[in-house]
């Protein structure tokens, strides 16, 4: 299985700070934030990661990043135009994957949960695609909401005004090689992008999409400044165990 890391977007939610850099470089306690995600990769035991990125900073993450080789990882890059939305910077990813399928990282996305046994598991199982899902103490609605019934997603709806269950739908994704043919067939949204939302409820309608929880923290730092925070408290908390502290 292949891994993507989709780094683009506008982050106007986190301006001034992203008119200086892209969101994915900005500091989470004593590192860039894309480095997350890609520990993430190397913990779920995937080997090769494209990382999807606008033009405007592109080449920061070469020149940070470079051949991944310091993560034990290959690392390829594409370039997504413009912002249009996470199932078309996914689209770019058609090529790298071929036929394997492939575990999407958000790379705003930081969390503890080890993805190694899911991907084992998805490997194994001859189709469809995986969602993992965060139960909410407080307000799900600034994220795509998923509703199971009978242990299988229903629905999965982007920020509703009334969410139908307290599981934020989370950026992490596995998917087989019909993502690519499924992206062909979406329209843009109300807000002109791809949604990830609709592509997931594509897999949703052919009955093959399934969730798993997560039960271990998991921030989207580039929801707003508070999450932002939250990220690096959680990350310096994180560092301290390590270190005995
Ligand atoms: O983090 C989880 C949430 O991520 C989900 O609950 C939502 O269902 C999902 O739509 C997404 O919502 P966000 O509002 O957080 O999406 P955002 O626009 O912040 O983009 C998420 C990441 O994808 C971010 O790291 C930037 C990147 N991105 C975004 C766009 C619009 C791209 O690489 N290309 C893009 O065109």
């Amino acid at each position: 299985m292949k891994g993507v890391i989709l780094a683009g977007g506008n982050a106007t939610r986190l301006r001034p700070l992203t008119w200086v850099t892209n969101k994915h470089l900005l500091p989470i306690y004593n590192k860039p934030m894309i480095y997350y995600p890609l520990e993430s990769m190397a913990r779920a035991g995937i080997k090769e990661v494209l990382i999807t990125t606008g033009p405007d900073h592109s080449g920061d993450f070469i020149n940070l990043l470079r051949s991944g080789k310091d993560f034990g990882l290959k690392l390829s890059y594409e370039i997504q135009e413009d912002a249009g939305g996470l199932s078309q910077a996914v689209s770019l990813a058609g090529e790298f994957a071929g036929e394997e399928k492939i575990l999407v990282i958000l790379g705003d996305n930081i969390f503890k949960h080890n993805l190694a046994k899911a991907v084992a598991d998805f490997e194994e199982q001859k189709e469809g695609a995986k969602v993992f899902g965060k139960r909410m103490a407080t307000e799900c609605r600034q994220y795509g909401v998923i509703e199971i019934k009978d242990g299988k997603v229903v629905s999965i709806e982007e920020k509703p005004e009334n969410p139908k269950s307290d599981i934020a739908q989370t950026g992490i994704y596995m998917y087989d090689s019909q993502v690519f043919d499924f992206i062909k067939t979406l329209n843009p949204s109300a807000r002109g992008e791809l949604e990830i939302t609709d592509l997931n409820n594509l897999y949703v309608k052919q009955g093959t999409m399934t969730c798993e929880i997560m039960e271990d923290w998991w921030v989207d730092a580039g929801t707003s400044f508070n999450e932002l925070l939250r990220a690096n408290m959680l990350v310096a908390e994180e560092v301290k165990k390590e270190n005995g502290g």
